[in-house]
């Protein structure tokens, strides 16, 4: 059964219901007296996106549990972040020592119950999210315990830029536009089409939202709120860190990135394994990620007149699958493992995101593509995997 319900209502109860379940308090009615008062004094002004959004149609059989408590003693009211609600006031509040073991095991844990056929859903939806692929089995489990459904009209923003971060969406269904403010003028950067995620940077570093995400069409999302969220990605963010900064300073194509910038690609970077002979990219394909080595080697081979030359076997430090992504065309290039391989991958947005500074060295080296295909096919003219202007 589906009702209409007044626009932000869901999100405030879903906040207060995470607030009363993380700090377990001994009389709830009074916890709610003080919650919503301090929310009413932090108020800024409402939130422009709250305003204008239609109402949301929520499925209410959907529960929240919450399977570890808080110790009483440690029971303390915080600034109820609320977002598309009202302005969150301070982010702080929410800053934690990611390393703090104690921390993790008095956290609350939280779940959203699901049919059989939702958590389906839920499962593909997440299969190709990278933020999601270092985490292990139970935190993972954890991750998709927390989401619930969110449906969305077309026209419904579901982020504004400038606001304070609510939720991490994966897209279930529907298409979205991403915009940005170019000059205060709103311009379209991108889209995403039924598949792909969004929201986590201003959970990541405690940022307003970067850019405005409307729907384009009804579909659905599957929402991960911020506690969860930084509690789960921020904390194996910061064990990432540790274990790929030394690598990441060292790969040639990085040296012209400041560190802050390194320490942002390997927050988005996600460990792949290949075993040997494994293709990792087939020519032709349409792309959406690109590729450093980690460990290991990988074969290049073009495929011409219906026979495939290996044209370069790369190693660790160097990077692959750049060309589509820059170019827009399907892959060039076939790449396979040579034993076994171990390479970090980056997804298109996060790609576009952070390496523009490093593009200028890509394309120099994509220029060197084509001489290098023009020698050994014997041939400078019509080299049909690459594009005519590199
Ligand atoms: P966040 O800043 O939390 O909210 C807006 C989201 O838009 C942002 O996270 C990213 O997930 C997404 N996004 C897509 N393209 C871009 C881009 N070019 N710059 C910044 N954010 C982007
Ligand atoms: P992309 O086309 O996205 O996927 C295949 C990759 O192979 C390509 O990006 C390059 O990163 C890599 N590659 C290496 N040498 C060549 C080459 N001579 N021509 C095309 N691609 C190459």
């Amino acid at each position: 059964m589906s009702i209409e319900i007044p626009a932000g209502l869901e999100e405030l109860l879903i906040r207060f219901t995470v607030d009363v379940l993380r700090n377990q308090p001994r009389d709830v009615l009074d916890f709610a007296l003080r919650y919503f008062e301090r929310l009413n004094q932090n108020r800024g002004e409402d939130s422009p996106s709250a305003a204008s959004r239609p109402g949301t149609k929520v499925n209410l059989s959907q529960e929240t549990h919450c399977t570890e408590g808080k110790a009483e003693e440690d029971v303390e009211l915080f600034a109820p972040a609320t977002s598309t609600f009202t302005r969150r006031v301070s982010v702080s509040a929410e800053t934690y020592n990611p390393y703090n073991e104690e921390e993790e095991h008095r956290e609350c844990r939280i779940i959203h119950s699901k049919t059989d056929k939702q958590r389906q859903c839920l499962q593909e939806a997440c299969r190709d999210i990278l933020l999601f692929k270092n985490l292990d089995t139970k935190q993972m489990s954890e991750v998709l315990d927390a989401m619930f459904e969110r449906r969305v009209q077309e026209d419904e923003h579901i982020i504004d830029q400038d606001d304070n971060g609510d939720n991490f969406y994966v897209i279930e269904r529907g298409t979205f536009s991403i915009y940005m403010k170019v000059d205060g003028e709103e311009r379209l950067r991108g889209t995403y089409k039924n598949h792909g995620s969004f929201g986590e940077l201003a959970l990541m570093y405690n940022t307003p939202r970067a850019a405005t995400i409307i729907a384009t069409s009804v579909g659905a999302l599957w929402c991960l709120d911020r506690v969860t969220f930084r509690r789960i990605i921020v904390r194996n963010n910061a064990k990432k860190r540790k274990l790929y900064e030394a690598f990441i300073k060292s790969v040639p194509l990085l040296e012209s990135l400041k560190s802050g910038e390194r320490m942002k690609v390997v927050d988005v970077l996600c460990c792949q394994l290949y075993s040997d002979g494994e293709r990792i990219i087939a020519q032709g394909d349409s792309a959406d990620c690109f590729y450093i080595v980690e460990s290991g080697q990988v074969r290049i081979t073009v495929n011409k007149n219906g026979a495939e030359t290996e044209i370069a076997v790369y190693s660790r430090g160097q990077y692959f699958g750049e060309l589509a992504l820059i170019t827009n065309m399907p892959r060039a290039a076939f790449v396979y493992a040579v034993g076994n391989v171990q390479c970090l991958v980056m997804d298109v947005d996060a790609f576009e995101r952070l390496l523009g500074p490093c593009k200028d060295i890509m394309k120099r080296n994509i220029a060197n593509y084509k001489k290098q295909l023009a020698k050994l096919f014997e041939s400078d003219t019509d080299i049909a995997c690459l594009p005519p202007n590199t």
